[in-house]
């Protein structure tokens, strides 16, 4: 349960209990709400007399080894556009990436699936293969070259996938053998929609297979030139499946209390730490979220003792989904009546706090100036603005995003957003 007295003299609402999931059918109300303001984000004050805004998500911040010189984060985006026979980065993604590269500035690369059965959708790309490798290298390089810094946050995506993506047609894998809830519909590889299969449980013996492959993608970034690596263990995907009491039913060591639901992701930390050393590894979690059919019917128990257990590796950092953001990846989605991340366990984490969902440049900077984070990702607005941090800080108007160009495609809604200085030539 969140804590009352606490969360109100945070701001915290807490309307509802944390048992209380009666936002989850808030989503269509909540995103017209958001729909119907599509200017939201041209908000960002003009600034004539060339001060900077924003003076503490403007300066320097550690992480691990790294002074980073902003706290304008780019967040984990997947965008689908990778090449489709290999799944390999192609010179198309350097160029995107290399277009969000600032002096200074961390990039955390779209979820990469870390082998063939951790992938839910076509055109994305992983890192288990030589091409795949290659082809980040150069990803890797167009963002040095601007000085910046890039993670590579890794993926196995569990029950959220079809069998037509899986090595052999075989079913998903997963903690337990629980669906997602027919309501969700997913898309198979010739693009039909359909609803989720029922994955197939993971047994005991395979467990260490897939911490394996967790370890070699951490080796496979490393060779790829990656500055670290963030651990996908956010958005109803496979480390969630285990994390949470409603995917996860199995009576082994992986399964029932919060220590051996935890199991499987602090296994995955560690081998991950063991390639790049506890400073340059990051874990992305989404306490309170409702992705992919996911959700804790009491949230901080289990978050907590998560959260305890990863502080004590001396993490680059915790890395966070706001809960009224949870699901953005899908739809417009602003949730209320949720908690703020955040303000719950920014006391209980002793290292860097990222967090991320539906910050605007005055948010990001209220959020940093209280001390509930050390800096913020922003997802969709740097997918429409390459040069974020610069318009956040000059002040300059932000283009609007366009949703039906995330997924999949060419350079249309990925490389083709114009820089400021573009828009004024205009
Ligand atoms: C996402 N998000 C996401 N999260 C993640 O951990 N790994 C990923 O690969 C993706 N992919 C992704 C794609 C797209 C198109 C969207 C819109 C979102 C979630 C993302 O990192 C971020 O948490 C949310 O978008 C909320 O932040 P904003 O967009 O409100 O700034």
């Amino acid at each position: 349960m969140i804590p009352e007295v606490w969360a109100k003299s945070h701001g915290v609402v807490t309307t509802r209990s944390a048992r209380d999931h009666s936002y989850r059918r808030g989503h269509i109300a909540s995103s017209k709400a958001f729909a119907a303001t599509p200017n939201r984000l041209d908000i960002a004050v003009h600034n004539p007399r060339g001060q900077m805004n924003f003076p503490s998500l403007f300066s320097p911040l550690q992480i691990g080894p790294y002074r980073l010189e902003h706290r304008v984060v780019m967040a984990p985006l997947t965008r689908m556009r990778a090449d489709r026979a290999t799944l390999a980065p192609r010179p198309l993604n350097a160029e995107y990436y290399g277009q969000r590269a600032t002096s200074g500035g961390l990039i955390i690369a779209e979820a990469s699936p870390v082998m063939a059965s951790g992938y839910g959708n076509p055109g994305v790309p992983g890192i288990y293969s030589d091409a795949q490798i290659r082809g980040w290298r150069e990803v890797v390089e167009a963002v040095h070259a601007k000085g910046g810094l890039i993670f590579l946050q890794l993926w196995h995506v569990g029950r959220v996938s079809h069998s037509s993506f899986q090595p052999e047609g075989a079913l998903p894998i997963s903690a337990s053998a629980v669906a997602i809830s027919p309501e969700l519909k997913t898309m198979t590889a010739d693009r039909k929609v359909t609803p989720y299969e029922t994955p197939r449980a993971l047994a005991t013996s395979e467990i260490a297979g897939v911490v394996e492959s967790f370890r070699q993608a951490a080796i496979n970034a490393l060779k790829a030139g990656f500055d670290g690596v963030e651990i996908h263990g956010a958005n109803g995907y496979l480390i969630e499946q285990f994390l949470q009491s409603r995917t996860n039913l199995r009576t082994d060591q992986y399964g029932g209390s919060i220590e051996n639901r935890a199991r499987f992701l602090m296994e995955i930390t560690q081998a991950v730490v063991g390639v790049w050393g506890a400073n340059r590894v990051g874990v992305r979690l989404s306490p309170y979220g409702i992705a992919n059919d996911s959700g804790e019917a009491d949230p901080m128990p289990l978050y907590g003792h998560v959260v305890r257990s990863l502080d004590l590796l001396g993490l680059a950092y915790l890395h966070l989904i706001e809960p009224r953001s949870s699901g953005a990846g899908r739809a417009e989605v602003n949730h209320q009546n949720v908690p703020s991340a955040m303000v719950l366990f920014r006391p209980i984490w002793r290292g860097a706090l990222i967090t991320a969902g539906g910050f605007t440049g005055e948010a990001a900077e209220a959020a940093i100036a209280a001390g509930h984070a050390g800096a913020i990702a922003f997802g969709r607005i740097f997918i429409s603005n390459p040069d974020l941090p610069r318009r956040l800080r000059e002040g300059w108007p932000l283009t609007p995003y366009n949703r039906a160009t995330f997924y999949g495609g060419d350079k249309t809604g990925y490389t083709d957003y114009p820089i400021y200085a573009e828009l004024e030539r205009a």
